[in-house]
């Protein structure tokens, strides 16, 4: 099996569209009714969820650029967001089809189909023309992907020059070995965590310039403390969450990556490059 595919068959769930479907009645809504608002907890798949998207985009420039880049978009749930938000086209990426095909879907659900458009691919290897995109971002991705310089050059390649962007991604802190599964990965075969050091080096040899590096450390432990403090009180998580894509080993890899946090081995950081 290549390597894309065991990456891919990582994230498949097999049924997600109808799954999501099935529980909006438990929300009060339709696929006429539902909001990017009511649908994040479970389309946004990264430590922080919306107010981690929030905290990046307030360090990019997106505001003035009209056509947008997400690199290993996933359902799609931050490209909504952005492209609702900004009000200007954001084009995703992604090696899952069956997230492409889930989140064209709510796409449509949201009448946003004219300002989002998710296309299955390797963010090695985009079908961008060079010189496309006026701004991009990438959400929890690099840790599936090993070849951070390719990756970088990849990038670079579509955006123009003048381009910010934004990366959010788990990266390595200090040697030691990590409990398996995470939600990214079953085991270490397709985990390819980089240091911020690797990245910024990779970034560098791309044509960026790094303005920023933040370690998310405290903020991630503290969402998870008070996600903890909710799932309890209410007796459980709610209907639509991060556990419907991880299903029935949705605590054991949330529980695992948290472990890995505390012992510093990881942690969720932001970057913020531009692209000279
Ligand atoms: C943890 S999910 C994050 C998804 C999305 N960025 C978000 O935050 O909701 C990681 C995603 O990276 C995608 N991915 C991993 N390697 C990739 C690659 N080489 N090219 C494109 N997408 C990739 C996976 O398919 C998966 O959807």
């Amino acid at each position: 099996m290549s390597y894309d595919k065991s990456v891919s068959d990582h994230y498949v769930h097999g049924n997600l569209l109808n799954a999501i479907e099935a529980v909006l009645p438990a929300i009060g809504k339709t696929i006429e009714t539902v909001t990017i608002e009511d649908l994040a907890p479970v389309d946004e798949f990264h430590i922080g969820g919306r107010l981690a998207t929030d905290s990046l985009l307030n360090q990019l420039n997106f505001s003035k650029q009209s056509n947008l880049l997400d690199v290993g978009c996933g359902l799609g749930g931050a490209a909504r967001y952005v492209a609702a938000k900004y009000k200007h086209h954001v084009a995703g990426i992604d090696l899952t089809p069956e997230y492409i095909a889930t989140g064209n879907t709510l796409s449509n659900w949201l009448n946003l189909d004219d300002y989002v458009s998710l296309d299955q691919g390797s963010a090695l290897t985009m079908p961008y023309q060079d010189n496309s995109f006026d701004g991009g971002y990438m959400l929890h991705v690099g840790m599936n992907i090993d070849d951070k310089v390719s990756l970088f050059a990849e990038i670079s390649r579509v955006l123009k020059p003048g381009s910010t962007f934004g990366i959010y991604d788990i990266m390595r802190q200090k040697d030691g070995e990590l409990i398996y599964p995470v939600p990214w990965a079953s085991d270490s075969s397709t985990s390819k965590l980089s240091s911020p050091e690797h990245y910024i080096k990779a970034l560098e040899l791309a044509g960026f310039k790094i303005s920023q590096v933040n370690n998310r450390r405290e903020f991630s432990l503290d969402f998870f403390k008070q996600l903890r403090v909710k799932t309890m009180s209410k007796g459980g998580p709610p209907p639509l969450g991060l556990h419907i894509l991880m299903q029935g080993s949705a605590a054991d890899k949330v529980g695992n990556m948290v472990e890995n946090i505390k012992n510093d081995f990881i942690s969720p950081v932001e970057i913020i490059a531009l692209k000279v």
